[in-house]
């Protein structure tokens, strides 16, 4: 069967129902996922409600169940408890792009047809193939691109590839999406130039990010004017100037030593909704899901769910408030690790941020450390306080995946061997254990990742 047989099986089976209750993530993949599925359901009439959740396990559930919803319709979560919801009796429809475990009817997954679900398509495209097939959703595909940049999907080929390139180009021929090679610092919309710089993280570019003072010197030397007072921001730039600080930028690098990976990483596709009015938060794919991750990540995701759903009024300017909250807990936290540094076992390094990073932003951060850190050939994991327990959160790398290193895998098979649950991707996965755990796990996982990448 193909991907897209299996799509429309799911979609038929939804039109069964009334009413349906949507349970996602609370990132923006998750957010984009059940917005996208929330407009097909309203569109065909059907009822439903939302919730969101850190992880999908056992309790949640079983509070779930608990409820006897008519249909529950799990998006960007499901696929790593799929014996659980087989043995709840629920009746579910399971979108998921994660690892699988386990089996179930009514399950679409990429995984099940060959098709990686960390670079190829991410939950919101999946959800957006079921929604194709629900009924006439073609304009959701601009919520599919920003819930696969999200999940930094185009991050490995500089660009969005496989059916997210399908479902991209989709978008473009109806006219709701650009695609552009650009710069691919963050705040191109909305920031002034030098915030770029500021903020850049990936790369990380030594002794320019983190200081505003340095982030300025850089421009007025390669000779960018401020406009009276005011510095401009990058899309008021002319093409001259946009070209002039790019290729000083690869110069920098160039001259720090960095790496040519490194220095590629400046510049790749970025995605545009035309839709959306420029220079706004929600014009660029990236920025959109920025400020997604800045709601439901801080128990806000009613608000980044308004924002999917069309508000631009009062929902919307609340989401940018949590925007500038959000990147200055990552800046606070990168500089946390820059202090605190990792500490090294034979096949991985970590740290434990204690208190002092909220779980549900811990892995982006210990994603950004990745940009900094002396040992690329060992993935990053971290350690965060979580409620009755502790939240793990891991990054590798290319490198690391071409050696064997699937950290859904292992970072999975250790928390149950602790008695905790965990999963998610080759390249980045997370997990939940009892804390006192915590070197037992260590151990385990440290084995784990030694017999995949040797
Ligand atoms: O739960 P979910 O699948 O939505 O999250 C995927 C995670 O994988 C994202 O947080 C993203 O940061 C991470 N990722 C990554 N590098 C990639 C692809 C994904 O760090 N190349
Ligand atoms: O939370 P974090 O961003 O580190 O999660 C990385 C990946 O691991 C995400 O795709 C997430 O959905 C997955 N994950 C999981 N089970 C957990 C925690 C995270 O599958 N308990
Ligand atoms: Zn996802």
């Amino acid at each position: 069967m193909t991907m897209g047989k299996k799509a429309s099986q799911c979609a038929v089976h939804i039109k069964k129902h009334t009413s349906a209750l949507v349970v996602s993530h609370i990132d923006a993949d998750g957010l984009t996922s059940a917005a996208i599925m929330a407009k097909a359901l309203e569109r065909e009439g059907i009822e439903y409600e939302t919730r969101f959740l850190r992880q999908l396990d056992l309790p949640s559930l079983n509070e779930i169940a608990d409820n006897n919803p008519q249909l529950v319709i799990f998006t960007d979560l499901g696929s790593g408890m799929l014996d659980a919801i087989v043995e709840l009796k629920l009746n579910a429809v399971i979108i998921d792009h994660h690892q699988p475990q386990g089996t179930y009817e009514c399950h679409l997954n990429p995984h099940l047809f060959g098709i990686n679900g960390a670079t190829e398509i991410s939950g919101s495209g999946v959800t957006y193939l079921v929604a194709s097939e629900m009924g006439n959703n073609q304009d959701l595909a601009a919520l599919a691109v920003v819930g696969a940049v999200g999940d930094l999907q185009h991050v490995k080929n500089g660009q969005l590839i496989g059916m997210n390139r399908q479902i991209l180009d989709s978008g473009v021929n109806s006219g709701l999406l650009r695609y552009e090679k650009d710069l691919l610092l963050f705040g191109k919309q909305t920031r002034p130039i030098f915030k770029l710089l500021q903020y850049s993280t990936d790369p990380y570019l030594p002794g320019i990010t983190g200081s505003e003072d340095a982030s300025i010197e850089f421009l007025k030397r390669i000779g960018i004017r401020q406009h009276g007072e005011k510095w401009r921001r990058w899309i008021d730039l002319e093409v001259k100037e946009k070209q002039q600080i790019v290729s000083a930028l690869m110069q920098f690098g160039l001259s720090r030593g960095m790496p040519g990976y490194r220095i590629e990483r400046l510049v790749g596709e970025v995605y545009t909704l035309l839709c959306e009015r420029e220079g706004t938060e929600v014009r660029d794919a990236c920025e959109y899901s920025t400020l997604l991750n800045s709601t439901a990540r801080y128990d806000h995701a009613d608000i980044g769910l308004a924002v999917c759903m069309g508000d631009r009024d009062k929902k919307y300017d609340e989401a940018c408030t949590l925007l500038n909250e959000h990147r200055k807990n990552l800046v606070e936290g990168m500089n946390l690790v820059k202090e605190q540094g990792l500490i090294k076992m034979e096949n991985l390094q970590y740290f434990d941020a204690g208190n002092k990073i909220r779980e549900t932003i811990v892995g982006i951060v210990a994603g950004m450390s990745m940009s900094f850190v002396n040992n690329r050939n060992l993935p990053i994991i971290a350690f965060a306080d979580a409620d009755g327990g502790i939240k793990i959160s891991s990054r590798g790398n290319q490198e690391l995946i071409r050696k064997g290193l699937n950290l859904g895998e292992a970072i999975g098979e250790a928390a149950r061997a602790v008695g905790g649950t965990g999963g998610g991707h080759d390249i980045a996965a997370g997990a939940f254990i009892s804390r006192d755990l915590k070197q037992e796990f260590l151990r385990i996982l440290n084995d784990k990742i030694g017999a995949q990448i040797k």
